[in-house]
Protein backbone atom coordinates (compact mmCIF):
# COMPACT_ATOMS: atom_id res chain seq x y z
CA UNK A 1 0.00 0.00 0.00
CA UNK A 2 2.86 2.45 0.01
CA UNK A 3 2.68 4.75 -2.65
CA UNK A 4 6.27 4.84 -3.22
CA UNK A 5 6.50 0.88 -3.41
CA UNK A 6 7.37 -0.22 -7.12
CA UNK A 7 4.30 -2.69 -7.73
CA UNK A 8 6.82 -4.90 -9.94
CA UNK A 9 8.89 -5.38 -7.10
CA UNK A 10 5.97 -6.06 -4.45
CA UNK A 11 5.24 -8.86 -6.89
CA UNK A 12 8.87 -9.89 -7.46
CA UNK A 13 8.72 -10.27 -3.45
CA UNK A 14 5.59 -12.20 -3.26
CA UNK A 15 6.93 -14.52 -5.92
CA UNK A 16 9.73 -15.14 -4.40
CA UNK A 17 7.50 -15.96 -0.98
CA UNK A 18 5.55 -18.51 -2.88
CA UNK A 19 8.58 -20.31 -4.00
CA UNK A 20 9.77 -20.52 -0.20
CA UNK A 21 5.98 -21.56 0.73
CA UNK A 22 5.47 -24.22 -2.02
CA UNK A 23 9.24 -25.41 -2.61
CA UNK A 24 8.09 -24.58 -6.46
CA UNK A 25 10.24 -21.28 -7.84
CA UNK A 26 8.00 -21.78 -11.23
CA UNK A 27 5.06 -21.67 -12.92
CA UNK A 28 3.34 -22.16 -16.36
CA UNK A 29 -0.09 -21.25 -16.04
CA UNK A 30 -2.26 -19.01 -13.20
CA UNK A 31 -5.60 -19.23 -12.58
CA UNK A 32 -7.77 -16.88 -10.45
CA UNK A 33 -10.77 -18.28 -8.83
CA UNK A 34 -14.09 -15.97 -8.80
CA UNK A 35 -17.45 -16.59 -6.99
CA UNK A 36 -18.51 -19.88 -7.84
CA UNK A 37 -15.24 -21.35 -9.06
CA UNK A 38 -14.08 -22.00 -5.51
CA UNK A 39 -13.51 -25.94 -5.98
CA UNK A 40 -13.24 -25.43 -9.75
CA UNK A 41 -9.04 -26.32 -9.24
CA UNK A 42 -9.88 -29.13 -7.52
CA UNK A 43 -9.46 -31.70 -10.72
CA UNK A 44 -6.54 -30.29 -12.26
CA UNK A 45 -4.18 -32.41 -10.69
CA UNK A 46 -2.16 -32.81 -7.57
CA UNK A 47 -1.91 -30.02 -4.99
CA UNK A 48 1.65 -29.98 -4.01
CA UNK A 49 1.12 -26.74 -1.92
CA UNK A 50 -1.61 -24.91 -0.33
CA UNK A 51 -1.03 -21.18 1.31
CA UNK A 52 -2.86 -18.70 3.33
CA UNK A 53 -3.10 -15.55 1.32
CA UNK A 54 -2.21 -13.89 4.22
CA UNK A 55 1.32 -15.13 3.90
CA UNK A 56 2.39 -13.59 0.76
CA UNK A 57 3.25 -9.96 0.37
CA UNK A 58 0.89 -7.59 -0.45
CA UNK A 59 -2.07 -10.08 -0.03
CA UNK A 60 -4.86 -9.72 2.13
CA UNK A 61 -7.62 -11.92 3.63
CA UNK A 62 -10.71 -12.74 1.56
CA UNK A 63 -13.19 -9.93 2.22
CA UNK A 64 -16.10 -12.38 1.06
CA UNK A 65 -17.92 -15.40 1.59
CA UNK A 66 -17.05 -17.57 -1.70
CA UNK A 67 -13.67 -16.60 -1.89
CA UNK A 68 -10.94 -18.98 -0.90
CA UNK A 69 -7.80 -17.06 0.58
CA UNK A 70 -5.67 -19.16 -0.35
CA UNK A 71 -2.83 -19.77 -3.32
CA UNK A 72 -1.85 -23.30 -4.37
CA UNK A 73 0.79 -25.30 -6.52
CA UNK A 74 -0.97 -27.45 -8.68
CA UNK A 75 1.14 -30.35 -11.33
CA UNK A 76 -1.24 -31.20 -14.24
CA UNK A 77 -0.97 -34.96 -15.13
CA UNK A 78 1.09 -33.36 -18.33
CA UNK A 79 3.27 -31.90 -16.09
CA UNK A 80 2.24 -28.21 -15.92
CA UNK A 81 2.64 -26.23 -12.42
CA UNK A 82 -0.91 -24.07 -11.85
CA UNK A 83 -0.69 -21.56 -9.58
CA UNK A 84 -4.19 -21.26 -8.49
CA UNK A 85 -5.36 -18.06 -6.81
CA UNK A 86 -8.12 -18.18 -4.49
CA UNK A 87 -7.59 -14.36 -2.95
CA UNK A 88 -8.87 -11.67 -5.09
CA UNK A 89 -9.28 -8.08 -4.44
CA UNK A 90 -11.83 -6.58 -5.73
CA UNK A 91 -11.96 -3.06 -6.86
CA UNK A 92 -14.83 -1.75 -4.98
CA UNK A 93 -13.15 -2.95 -1.84
CA UNK A 94 -11.43 0.36 -2.12
CA UNK A 95 -7.53 -0.67 -1.51
CA UNK A 96 -6.75 0.82 -5.15
CA UNK A 97 -6.06 -0.30 -8.60
CA UNK A 98 -2.39 -1.65 -7.57
CA UNK A 99 -3.94 -4.25 -5.03
CA UNK A 100 -6.33 -5.68 -7.42
CA UNK A 101 -4.17 -6.73 -10.37
CA UNK A 102 -1.07 -7.66 -7.70
CA UNK A 103 -2.32 -11.42 -7.86
CA UNK A 104 -1.67 -10.79 -11.72
CA UNK A 105 1.64 -9.10 -11.13
CA UNK A 106 2.79 -11.76 -8.98
CA UNK A 107 1.59 -14.84 -11.17
CA UNK A 108 3.73 -13.10 -13.91
CA UNK A 109 6.97 -13.03 -11.56
CA UNK A 110 6.46 -16.68 -10.97
CA UNK A 111 6.96 -17.45 -14.54
CA UNK A 112 3.34 -18.03 -16.07
CA UNK A 113 2.91 -17.12 -19.32
CA UNK A 114 -0.71 -17.88 -19.13
CA UNK A 115 -3.53 -16.22 -16.86
CA UNK A 116 -7.00 -17.86 -16.73
CA UNK A 117 -9.63 -15.08 -15.07
CA UNK A 118 -12.86 -16.72 -13.89
CA UNK A 119 -15.61 -15.04 -12.17
CA UNK A 120 -19.51 -15.11 -11.30
CA UNK A 121 -21.30 -13.01 -13.15
CA UNK A 122 -24.76 -11.28 -14.16
CA UNK A 123 -25.96 -12.48 -18.24
CA UNK A 124 -27.49 -10.24 -20.62
CA UNK A 125 -28.63 -12.83 -23.18
CA UNK A 126 -31.93 -13.82 -22.77
CA UNK A 127 -30.63 -17.25 -23.87
CA UNK A 128 -28.25 -17.78 -20.77
CA UNK A 129 -29.18 -19.93 -17.92
CA UNK A 130 -28.08 -19.42 -14.45
CA UNK A 131 -24.88 -22.38 -13.86
CA UNK A 132 -23.76 -21.28 -17.32
CA UNK A 133 -19.63 -21.10 -18.05
CA UNK A 134 -19.14 -18.53 -20.60
CA UNK A 135 -15.91 -17.55 -22.50
CA UNK A 136 -15.26 -13.99 -22.33
CA UNK A 137 -14.02 -13.11 -26.03
CA UNK A 138 -13.54 -8.79 -24.55
CA UNK A 139 -14.08 -6.53 -22.23
CA UNK A 140 -16.00 -2.90 -21.90
CA UNK A 141 -14.08 -1.26 -18.46
CA UNK A 142 -16.59 0.59 -16.99
CA UNK A 143 -14.76 1.16 -13.83
CA UNK A 144 -12.47 4.88 -15.19
CA UNK A 145 -9.52 3.28 -13.95
CA UNK A 146 -6.49 1.40 -15.30
CA UNK A 147 -3.78 -0.52 -13.77
CA UNK A 148 -1.35 1.37 -15.86
CA UNK A 149 0.67 3.96 -14.66
CA UNK A 150 1.91 7.34 -16.38
CA UNK A 151 2.47 6.99 -20.29
CA UNK A 152 1.65 3.42 -20.60
CA UNK A 153 0.07 2.90 -23.91
CA UNK A 154 -0.76 -0.66 -24.34
CA UNK A 155 -2.59 -2.50 -27.19
CA UNK A 156 -5.79 -4.33 -26.27
CA UNK A 157 -6.59 -6.23 -29.61
CA UNK A 158 -7.40 -9.93 -29.05
CA UNK A 159 -6.61 -9.15 -25.21
CA UNK A 160 -8.72 -12.44 -24.72
CA UNK A 161 -6.32 -15.04 -26.66
CA UNK A 162 -8.71 -16.12 -29.69
CA UNK A 163 -6.06 -18.99 -29.41
CA UNK A 164 -6.92 -19.51 -26.18
CA UNK A 165 -10.68 -19.60 -26.50
CA UNK A 166 -10.63 -21.91 -29.66
CA UNK A 167 -8.80 -24.75 -27.26
CA UNK A 168 -11.46 -24.15 -24.74
CA UNK A 169 -14.05 -24.73 -27.29
CA UNK A 170 -12.29 -27.78 -28.46
CA UNK A 171 -13.02 -29.05 -25.28
CA UNK A 172 -16.15 -27.81 -25.17
CA UNK A 173 -18.01 -27.17 -28.75
CA UNK A 174 -21.18 -25.73 -26.82
CA UNK A 175 -19.54 -23.02 -25.25
CA UNK A 176 -20.84 -19.60 -25.89
CA UNK A 177 -18.96 -16.41 -25.31
CA UNK A 178 -19.40 -12.66 -25.04
CA UNK A 179 -18.02 -9.44 -24.16
CA UNK A 180 -17.68 -8.66 -20.52
CA UNK A 181 -18.62 -5.23 -18.84
CA UNK A 182 -16.90 -4.64 -15.20
CA UNK A 183 -18.72 -1.92 -13.21
CA UNK A 184 -16.97 -0.95 -9.93
CA UNK A 185 -19.77 -2.70 -7.85
CA UNK A 186 -20.63 -3.71 -4.76
CA UNK A 187 -23.90 -3.14 -5.65
CA UNK A 188 -25.47 -4.63 -8.67
CA UNK A 189 -26.55 -3.09 -11.78
CA UNK A 190 -29.86 -0.86 -12.30
CA UNK A 191 -32.09 -2.04 -14.57
CA UNK A 192 -31.23 1.20 -17.17
CA UNK A 193 -27.62 0.66 -16.59
CA UNK A 194 -27.85 -3.18 -18.01
CA UNK A 195 -30.11 -2.26 -20.65
CA UNK A 196 -27.01 0.97 -21.61
CA UNK A 197 -24.60 -2.17 -21.35
CA UNK A 198 -26.68 -4.37 -23.60
CA UNK A 199 -26.42 -1.53 -26.26
CA UNK A 200 -22.89 -0.43 -26.06
CA UNK A 201 -22.12 -4.10 -26.92
CA UNK A 202 -21.96 -6.14 -23.64
CA UNK A 203 -23.33 -9.41 -22.87
CA UNK A 204 -21.99 -9.73 -19.07
CA UNK A 205 -21.76 -7.72 -16.01
CA UNK A 206 -19.63 -8.18 -13.55
CA UNK A 207 -17.19 -5.98 -10.97
CA UNK A 208 -14.08 -7.47 -11.82
CA UNK A 209 -11.85 -9.25 -14.48
CA UNK A 210 -11.07 -6.18 -16.75
CA UNK A 211 -8.56 -4.55 -14.63
CA UNK A 212 -6.53 -7.74 -14.18
CA UNK A 213 -6.85 -8.66 -17.73
CA UNK A 214 -5.17 -5.01 -18.86
CA UNK A 215 -2.43 -5.56 -15.68
CA UNK A 216 -1.97 -9.46 -17.15
CA UNK A 217 -1.13 -7.97 -21.09
CA UNK A 218 1.26 -5.53 -19.79
CA UNK A 219 2.95 -8.66 -18.45
CA UNK A 220 2.88 -10.14 -21.76
CA UNK A 221 0.80 -12.84 -20.45
CA UNK A 222 -1.58 -14.83 -22.70
CA UNK A 223 -5.29 -14.44 -21.13
CA UNK A 224 -8.63 -16.84 -21.05
CA UNK A 225 -11.57 -15.71 -19.31
CA UNK A 226 -14.12 -17.31 -18.07
CA UNK A 227 -17.30 -15.97 -16.66
CA UNK A 228 -19.90 -18.53 -14.50
CA UNK A 229 -23.31 -17.09 -15.09
CA UNK A 230 -25.02 -16.93 -11.93
CA UNK A 231 -27.75 -14.86 -12.46
CA UNK A 232 -29.43 -13.05 -15.44
CA UNK A 233 -28.76 -9.34 -14.68
CA UNK A 234 -31.49 -6.88 -13.14
CA UNK A 235 -34.33 -6.46 -15.26
CA UNK A 236 -33.74 -9.57 -17.16
CA UNK A 237 -34.41 -11.69 -14.60
CA UNK A 238 -37.34 -10.30 -12.67
CA UNK A 239 -36.94 -11.34 -9.40
CA UNK A 240 -34.32 -9.26 -6.89
CA UNK A 241 -30.28 -10.15 -6.90
CA UNK A 242 -28.93 -11.64 -4.13
CA UNK A 243 -25.12 -13.13 -3.54
CA UNK A 244 -26.48 -15.82 -2.43
CA UNK A 245 -27.93 -16.64 -5.49
CA UNK A 246 -24.87 -16.26 -6.58
CA UNK A 247 -22.88 -18.57 -4.31
CA UNK A 248 -26.01 -21.41 -5.12
CA UNK A 249 -25.41 -21.19 -8.54
CA UNK A 250 -21.72 -21.71 -8.35
CA UNK A 251 -22.25 -24.97 -6.25
CA UNK A 252 -24.72 -26.38 -8.50
CA UNK A 253 -22.06 -25.99 -11.43
CA UNK A 254 -19.39 -26.79 -9.33
CA UNK A 255 -19.41 -30.10 -11.18
CA UNK A 256 -19.36 -28.96 -14.94
CA UNK A 257 -17.11 -26.23 -14.57
CA UNK A 258 -14.36 -28.00 -12.49
CA UNK A 259 -14.20 -30.44 -15.68
CA UNK A 260 -14.29 -28.09 -18.13
CA UNK A 261 -11.59 -26.23 -16.22
CA UNK A 262 -9.58 -29.28 -15.86
CA UNK A 263 -9.66 -30.22 -19.70
CA UNK A 264 -9.13 -26.59 -20.66
CA UNK A 265 -6.11 -26.33 -18.40
CA UNK A 266 -4.40 -29.76 -19.63
CA UNK A 267 -4.68 -28.66 -23.52
CA UNK A 268 -3.00 -24.98 -22.79
CL1 LIG B 1 -26.08 -8.98 -12.24
N1 LIG B 1 -23.84 -7.74 -11.83
C1 LIG B 1 -22.58 -7.65 -11.42
N2 LIG B 1 -21.94 -6.48 -11.57
N3 LIG B 1 -21.90 -8.67 -10.87
C2 LIG B 1 -22.54 -9.82 -10.74
C3 LIG B 1 -23.86 -9.99 -11.14
C4 LIG B 1 -24.50 -8.89 -11.71
N4 LIG B 1 -24.23 -11.27 -10.88
C5 LIG B 1 -23.18 -11.86 -10.32
N5 LIG B 1 -22.15 -11.01 -10.23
Amino acid sequence: DDPNADPFAVAAQAADDIARHTGVDHHDIALTLGSGWGKAADLLGETVATIPATEVTGFSRPALEGHVGTIRSILTPAGRRVLVIGARTHYYESHGVRRVVHSVRTAAATGARIMVLTNGAGGIRRTWHPGQPVLISDHINLTAASPLEGATFIDLTDLYSARLREIARSVDPTLDEGVYCQFRGPHYETPAEVRMAERIGGDIVGMSTALEAIAARQAGMEILGFSLITNLAAGIQTTPLSHDEVLEAGRDAEPVISSLLARVVEKL
